[in-house]
């Protein structure tokens, strides 16, 4: 949500800036801006909509300059436009400051600025930060003061990077709930949301944390906390390389990622299988080991695909080891009051651990003393290092908007831990032996399914121009129907509904009608036959039913008008292969219709405000 970076150092700051805020476009994209110092003074360009309208424009600012920060963005205050686009400025033009997350108390701020003077252009809460600084400095605090100062008197989220030209060699970056990363070079400095915009440069990083801020020069670095005390850190390696952030061949990122299933599986189990004891080896859970054992219930938070994710590992997590499992939205768990006690495991799934929501949430269940876990994708964000234990996915960074990969990794490392608590508890060897010989076969019956791509662009041309599209399952293919029409409708803007398929009769059936694609998952299980009446009802009001159906069906093929066929696995498994065809279906309708597949109108990858 927003993407921020700064540079110091001794190369063109421009470019590298445009070039990194390419790398973080997918995180906001509906205007773009750069400041940097030229001798005594700051220069600004600003544009609307993609990152290469802003670049056309960069010739109008210093593009020698070796110091600068750049914003693009995702309104939450303000319309899309220059004025209110990152970096602002105060009145003289002494303070430029990129920033993600919202001042929640920007407009007493406001009132108090405009007494001294300071008049505002935008409709933003961020130019707020501008004037503050700029009032500090003017009373000549040095800039680090002066933007400790600032962070003392403001509420909210920030991550924040700041220009000054009276400190023409200076860098300031500071955070508080908004993520911010600095990459360390050969005397230089690369200031970053995340890691996308660094690893080109260098892979030596250090995590910001919260209420700490940064002053940079092109040698060296500080850090400080908001109470003014000197912080000690760690320098840490990013594991990922520049291939891995870029498309590859494929047209779009996330059908580069849809592809990239069957190694991300592979990556997510990897070393992870106990072959002898019939378990799994999860290093991240080591520490917790036996309060895991004695947990007597687990609940699950997230957002968006990770909270479908929470919703399959829920009937894992009761089925395989039967511990009591529930499932809340994060931003519903962290306004109630939930009951939670020290026997309680909260799980935070979260792709890239950022998520505002799934952050507070989080914290809500630390404070009531539960034992927490983080299932997090982005190594190193802030919800894996507030968590007591976690296991991360392995599946490569994933920038299209569009989640797919990581929803399938979350499933795969969801039953890791659901093997690991079952044999902790109940399971037998043989059992175990089961899912570890499933588990195995998993990235090569994904890779299979690829092989109906030609059935599944067809039913994409032939449903381009649907108005509404309709999803059924039941059991584990319930949260996989509603992952199917979230992945349309944010993509393609297709109006789409998830349902359970017996509740279709309690009101969705009153949709039915010949121009109703409905999507029925319906593999083989306990209640394929129940799966099968439903499919039955929507035929008999004309609906056109696309069957995903489990290899050799032949019945399913009498009864739809189009099957696609995946391979047959153990029934908690199976999600990770039925919502394969849909991700594809998604996106080729999405690529018919002209959209931005990869970063869809109003959406960002990660949502760090509220
Ligand atoms: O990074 P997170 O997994 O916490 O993100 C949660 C949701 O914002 C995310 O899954 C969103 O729904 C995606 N756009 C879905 O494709």
């Amino acid at each position: 949500m927003c993407g921020i970076v700064g540079y110091i150092g001794k190369k063109k700051a421009p470019r590298l800036l445009i070039e990194g805020l390419k790398r973080l476009e997918y995180r906001g994209y509906d205007s773009a801006g750069i400041s940097v110092i030229n001798k005594d003074k700051i220069e600004t360009v600003k544009a609307v909509g993609k990152i290469h309208n802003l670049e056309k424009r960069l010739n109008s600012i210093n593009t020698e300059s070796s110091i600068g920060i750049a914003h693009t963005r995702w309104a939450t205050h303000g319309e899309p436009n220059e004025t209110n686009a990152h970096p602002h400025m105060d009145n003289d033009n002494l303070v430029a400051v990129a920033h993600n997350g919202i001042i929640e108390n920007y407009h007493i701020l406001q009132q108090e600025l405009k007494k001294e003077g300071a008049e505002f252009k935008s409709a933003t809460d961020s130019e707020v930060l501008a004037h503050l600084i700029a009032s500090y400095i003017k009373k000549d605090f040095p800039l680090d003061e002066a933007v400790r100062r600032t962070m003392e008197r403001i509420e909210g989220t920030y991550g924040m990077v700041v220009l000054c030209r009276k400190y023409p060699d200076k860098l300031v970056a500071a955070r508080n709930g908004s993520p911010l990363i600095v990459g360390i070079g050969e005397n230089e400095f690369i200031v970053a949301s995340d890691a996308s915009a660094i690893v080109e440069h260098t892979r030596q990083i250090i995590y910001l944390h919260d209420r700490e801020l940064i002053m940079l020069n092109k040698d060296e670095y500080s850090i400080k906390t908001i109470q003014d005390i000197h912080v000690q850190t760690t320098i840490e390696d990013i594991d990922w390389d520049i291939e891995m952030i870029e498309k590859g061949g494929f047209d779009h990122f996330m059908l580069k990622e849809i592809f990239e299933q069957p190694e991300a599986l592979h990556n997510a189990m990897r070393g992870r299988l106990d072959e002898k004891e019939m378990t799994t080896h999860l290093g991240g859970l080591s520490s917790v080991k036996d309060r895991l054992r004695q947990t007597k219930r687990i609940i699950i938070t997230a957002c968006g695909t990770s909270w479908h994710s929470a919703l399959i590992a829920e009937y894992m997590f009761e089925e395989l080891a039967q511990i009591p499992t529930e499932v809340e939205y994060a931003s519903e768990f962290r306004y109630r009051n939930p009951i939670i006690t020290e026997e309680d495991t909260v799980i935070c799934i979260s792709q890239s651990g950022e998520t505002a929501d799934t952050l507070a949430a989080l914290r809500e269940a630390k404070r009531k003393g539960a034992l927490t876990l983080g299932i997090c994708n982005t190594v190193g964000g802030t919800i894996s290092r507030e968590t007591d234990a976690g296991v991360y996915l392995h599946a490569g960074p994933e920038i299209g908007v569009a989640s797919t990969k990581a929803f399938t990794c979350q499933l795969m490392v969801l039953s890791l831990i659901a093997l690991k608590l079952a044999r902790m508890r109940n399971m037998s060897h043989i059992q175990g032996d089961k899912i570890i010989t499933a588990l195995k076969k998993i990235p090569f019956q994904v890779k299979e399914i690829f092989e109906s791509d030609k059935i599944i662009q067809e039913l994409a041309q032939r449903f381009t121009y649907a108005q509404n599209f309709l999803y059924l399952g039941r059991g584990y293919n319930f949260p996989v129907a509603l992952e199917g029409a979230l992945k349309l409708k944010e993509i393609s803007y297709i109006h789409a509904e998830g349902y359970p398929a017996a509740e279709m009769k309690h009101g969705p059936i009153a949709l039915i009608s010949e121009n109703m694609p409905v999507v029925v998952i319906a593999t083989k299980n306990s209640i394929y036959e129940k799966v099968v009446s439903n499919i039955e009802e929507v035929k008999a009001r004309k609906g056109y039913v696309i069957a995903i159906a489990t290899d050799g069906d032949k019945t399913i093929a009498k009864k739809a008008d189009k099957v696609i066929y995946i391979p047959e696995t153990l029934s908690f498994l199976v999600p990770i292969l039925s919502v394969i065809p849909l991700q594809m279906l998604s996106y080729y309708i999405a690529v018919l219709k002209g959209r931005n597949v990869d970063q869809p109108r109003n959406l960002a990858k990660s949502v760090t405000v509220e």
